[in-house]
């Protein structure tokens, strides 16, 4: 509401600006449905919740949050926050993201149709940030046919060759 207030007068949502409108599929707020799936070659694999809201502010960028929960504690977990950008006239995507476990990262792709893929471009991390490190990381946004949307992230540590990392769906809310 704040916001609001500053944005404009009459609190009215500022119009979407028309370099985002290839991503407009993304924004909303979403909540996982069925719970995530977390798994990696050296962890038991994991379920986890998460909330996403992805909204703009009438700038050529749309902001995101991520915020992960345990399912039966619902103890907050992983959470990131940032912003994705569009490279004007073009499906040139960066998505800039900083995340609660030190780790700072910048990844580059492409949007096709509803498709958004994209990969690590430069990661940066807290110097006592938890090892093993990660070295690469791939991430996949869809919206389905049934108005779901969907999220696969894969990784490259310092012990373990690209492999996927998490895989959920979200429903609109
Ligand atoms: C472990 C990276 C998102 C839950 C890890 C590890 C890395 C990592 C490097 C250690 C792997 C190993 O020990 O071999 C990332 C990155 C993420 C991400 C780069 C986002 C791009 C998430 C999310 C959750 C999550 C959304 C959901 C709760 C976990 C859990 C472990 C783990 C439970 C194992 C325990 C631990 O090390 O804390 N992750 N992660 N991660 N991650 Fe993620």
């Amino acid at each position: 509401p704040f916001l609001n207030s500053l944005l404009s007068q009459d609190c009215e949502t500022p119009q979407l600006n028309p370099v985002m409108e290839p991503l407009s599929w993304m924004l909303g707020t979403w909540l996982s449905d069925p719970p995530g799936d977390g798994t990696f070659p050296t962890m038991k694999p994991f379920q986890y919740l998460e909330e996403v809201h992805i909204s703009h502010v009438g700038q050529p960028m749309l902001n995101f949050s991520f915020n992960a929960f345990h399912p039966d504690t619902r103890k907050p977990m992983h959470r990131e926050c940032g912003f994705i950008r569009l490279k004007p006239d073009t499906n040139k995507v960066a998505f800039i993201s900083a995340q609660n476990t030190g780790l700072v990262e910048v990844e580059e792709g492409e949007v096709n149709g509803q498709e958004l893929s994209i990969a690590s471009h430069s990661i940066a991390r807290i110097s006592f940030a938890k090892k093993p490190h990660v070295e690469q990381i791939t991430r996949k946004f869809r919206l389905n046919s049934d108005g779901k949307l969907e999220q696969t992230v894969s990784m490259a540590t310092t012990t373990q060759p690209m492999t996927q990392h998490l895989h959920i769906t979200y429903k609109k809310v």
